[in-house]
């Protein structure tokens, strides 16, 4: 658990403006340099406006996986979600930056859809919980994965994929470490106490799948570090190789604070958001804009607080156009409105297309199950 006075980060709650340079010491993550940059730009052949903008900024052991690509040696993604109805742009944006990993570097991503997670910590019965993850992973293979590239794992339903790993990860961590570094107490119930062996051990199942060495980078938002300090730690005991993270800053919420919330509709625009909606909450988003139009057109904006242009950073991969923003708005030449109206558009854009392709998803589904290729 980090706390501080200002701000809070556990795998459950972020609350706060979050200091991510502070977080990362408090983790004790290393913070992503220029050069790790540039040698995952010259690798890929490409370029990530998420890693070269600075929202993937710290990891562990990322020379590991730097040095597998190098030697051509094998390594898998790992990422998840604890599947709800309130899927928002937030939770899609590190897996926009896992298809890119994916498709540069040609390996296969392992997905987690912890609906047992969902069940266990929040107020969610068992099957909603699970309906959910079915409703969440048809816009994950919207964003464009092809079967061979994404192997889905349901927690209740594919449970014997890792059980065998987890009941080894279990014996490793005690409970008191269990406590401390998630923040549980003595009425904490033991189904909670047991999840993280299970997102701990999808970080060691490529390696039994592959039936040789197989680390995993898992990119995933900073606040999932606890579980892959802990399976770093015990990794060597298991005889597995240590998982490398690489962790991404949450976007914003609208309203200004530190993070979208799913529990505050206000604060996120969400994949099954209408026109209307999108519209209502971007108008309503919190800028670094002046008082007035008068003042805006006379002294620029601040786009370096606004909430607006975040999400042009966030969402928009085109640097001419996101540069074009920033300065129009310094200069004044730039009012809120019409920023806004340009970024509706963009995401409006975005989601149709998501939507449509998450249609298409329903009837392929099946053929992203690790069942279907293990
Ligand atoms: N615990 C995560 C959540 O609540 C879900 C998850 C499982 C995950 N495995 C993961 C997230 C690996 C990131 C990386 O969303």
């Amino acid at each position: 658990m980090a706390q501080d006075q200002t701000f809070t980060v556990t795998p459950w709650e972020v609350k706060g403006r979050v200091d991510y340079r502070k977080l990362a010491e408090q983790f004790g993550v290393k913070l992503l340099t220029e050069e790790d940059i540039k040698k995952i730009e010259k690798l890929a052949g490409d370029s990530h406006h998420l890693l070269r903008r600075g929202f993937f900024y710290a990891h562990r052991g990322l020379e590991t996986i730097i040095e597998r690509i190098e030697k051509g040696q094998r390594w898998a993604l790992y990422t998840g979600r604890g599947p709800s109805a309130d899927l928002h742009l937030g939770h899609i944006l590190p897996w926009m930056f896992t298809k890119w990993l994916c498709d540069r570097f040609n390996v296969e991503l392992f997905f987690e859809m912890t609906d047992d997670e969902k069940f266990l910590v929040r107020d969610l019965p068992l099957e909603v919980a699970n309906r959910y993850a079915y409703d969440n992973a048809l816009t994950l293979i919207a964003l464009g994965f092809r079967p061979e590239q994404l192997h889905l794992i349901i927690d209740t339903e594919d449970i014997h994929y890792l059980y065998k790993i987890a009941v080894k990860v279990a014996k490793c961590l005690t409970l008191s470490t269990i406590k401390h570094t998630f923040g549980f107490t003595d009425s904490t119930n033991v189904g909670a106490a047991f999840f993280p062996t299970l997102q701990i051990s999808v970080a060691f199942l490529p390696t039994e799948l592959y039936r040789e060495e197989a680390p995993v980078l898992i990119p995933a938002g900073i606040d999932q570090d606890p579980y892959f300090r802990l399976a770093r730690d015990i990794a060597d005991r298991l005889g597995y190789p240590k998982p490398c993270t690489l962790y991404c800053k949450f976007v914003p919420a609208l309203t200004g604070e530190e993070k979208m919330s799913a529990s505050r509709p206000e604060t996120a625009i969400y994949v099954n958001d209408d026109d209307e909606t999108v519209r209502r909450k971007i108008m309503n988003a919190f800028t670094g804009g002046q008082p007035t139009k008068e003042l805006q057109r006379k002294l620029g904006g601040n786009p370096d607080i606004c909430v607006v242009y975040r999400y042009f950073m966030a969402y928009v991969p085109d640097d001419n156009i996101v540069k074009k923003i920033y300065e129009d708005c310094r200069s004044g030449n730039l009012i809120c409105g019409e920023c806004k109206r340009m970024l509706y558009e963009h995401i409006v854009r975005f989601l149709h297309e998501l939507r449509e392709k998450r249609e298409k998803a329903r009837d392929i589904i099946h053929k992203y199950r690790i069942s279907s290729k293990f």
